[in-house]
C-alpha cells in the first residue's frame, strides 16, 4: 500500500523538459526565441499574454535580446501584459530594483501599452503591496512565468526557509538571506497555476544546486522552492548552458 503511494506521487510529479545549451550566448538566443514564440502563440489562442518575468542577472540578456527589433517586431507586444515574479523592496528607480531593469532593458524599447505594465508597487510597503498586487493579478492564471534559480535553490524571493512556502495566498511578503532583506514575490501557488513556467539557469556557481533540484524531483521529494516549481499544465521548462548542467544526470538534450 504505502508502496503504491510513492509511486502514485512520483507519477505525478512534472518532470521538466530540460534544454540546455553549449554556452550562456547560445542559451540567450535560444531563451529569447522561445519566450517570442510562446508570446506569439498565446497571443493566437486567447488574445493576449500575461508574462511575469524575473529579476537577476541571468535574463537581462534575454530582455536585451527580446528588445533587438529582428525579434521585438515579432511580437505584438500591445497584448502583452508584463508582471513581476518578485521585487525587491527598493524605489523602482533603484538599480537593484526588478522594475527598473526589466524598464531599462525591454520595455523602454518595445511598443507595449504602459498600462498593461504591471509593476509590484512595493513603496506600499511589504504587506500592502502584495495584497495589492494579488488584486492586480486577478483571477487569471499567468500564461507564462519565466524565473531564475538561486544557488541556494530560490526562486522568484521564495527561499528555502521561507515559512510560506505552501500558502494559498498568490502574493506573499519574504525574506531574503542576502539584501535587499525585504521582497515582496508571487508564491509557488500563483507559480504552479500558470500555463507556462521556463526557469533560467546558467554558470558553474548553480551546477551543483540544479543536479540537487533535478534529483528532488526524480525521486518525487521536492523540497528546495525551485524544484516545487511544478506547474498544473505541466509545461515546465528548464533552460540552462552546459555550465550549469554538468552535474545533471540525464540531460534529455
Ligand atoms: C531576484 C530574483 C531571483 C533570481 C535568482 C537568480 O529578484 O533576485 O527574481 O529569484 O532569479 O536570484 O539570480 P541570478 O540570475 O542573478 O543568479
Amino acid at each position: 500500500m504505502a508502496h503504491a503511494l510513492v509511486l502514485h506521487q512520483v507519477m505525478n510529479v512534472v518532470k521538466p523538459d530540460i534544454r540546455c545549451y553549449d554556452n550562456e550566448d547560445v542559451l540567450v538566443e535560444a531563451a529569447a526565441h522561445l519566450i517570442a514564440e510562446r508570446i506569439t502563440r498565446l497571443i493566437e489562442e486567447g488574445g493576449e499574454c500575461r508574462l511575469a518575468l524575473a529579476g537577476g542577472n541571468t535574463p537581462r540578456p534575454v530582455y536585451q535580446r527580446l528588445a533587438q527589433s529582428d525579434l521585438a517586431t515579432t511580437v505584438d507586444w500591445t497584448h502583452v501584459h508584463v508582471f513581476w515574479g518578485d521585487e525587491r523592496c527598493v524605489p523602482p528607480d533603484d538599480n537593484a530594483s526588478n522594475y527598473h531593469m526589466v524598464y531599462s532593458v525591454l520595455l523602454s524599447r518595445v511598443p507595449i501599452i504602459e498600462s498593461n505594465v504591471h509593476r509590484i508597487e512595493v513603496e506600499r510597503g511589504q504587506g500592502e503591496s502584495a495584497r495589492r498586487y494579488a488584486e492586480i493579478l486577478g483571477n487569471e492564471p499567468l500564461d507564462i512565468v519565466l524565473l531564475g534559480m538561486g544557488d541556494d535553490g530560490h526562486t522568484a524571493s521564495l527561499f528555502p526557509d521561507t515559512p510560506e512556502l505552501a500558502t494559498d495566498e498568490r502574493v506573499i511578503p519574504t525574506a531574503s538571506p542576502v539584501p535587499p532583506v525585504e521582497r515582496v514575490s508571487i508564491s509557488l501557488a500563483e507559480i504552479n497555476e500558470a500555463r507556462e513556467v521556463c526557469v533560467l539557469v546558467s554558470g558553474t556557481d548553480k551546477a551543483q544546486r540544479l543536479a540537487e533540484v533535478q534529483q528532488q524531483i526524480e525521486v518525487g521529494k521536492q523540497t528546495l522552492p525551485t524544484a516545487r516549481v511544478q506547474p498544473h499544465s505541466g509545461l515546465l521548462f528548464w533552460l540552462t548552458d552546459a555550465a550549469a548542467a554538468r552535474q545533471l544526470s540525464m540531460p534529455n538534450h
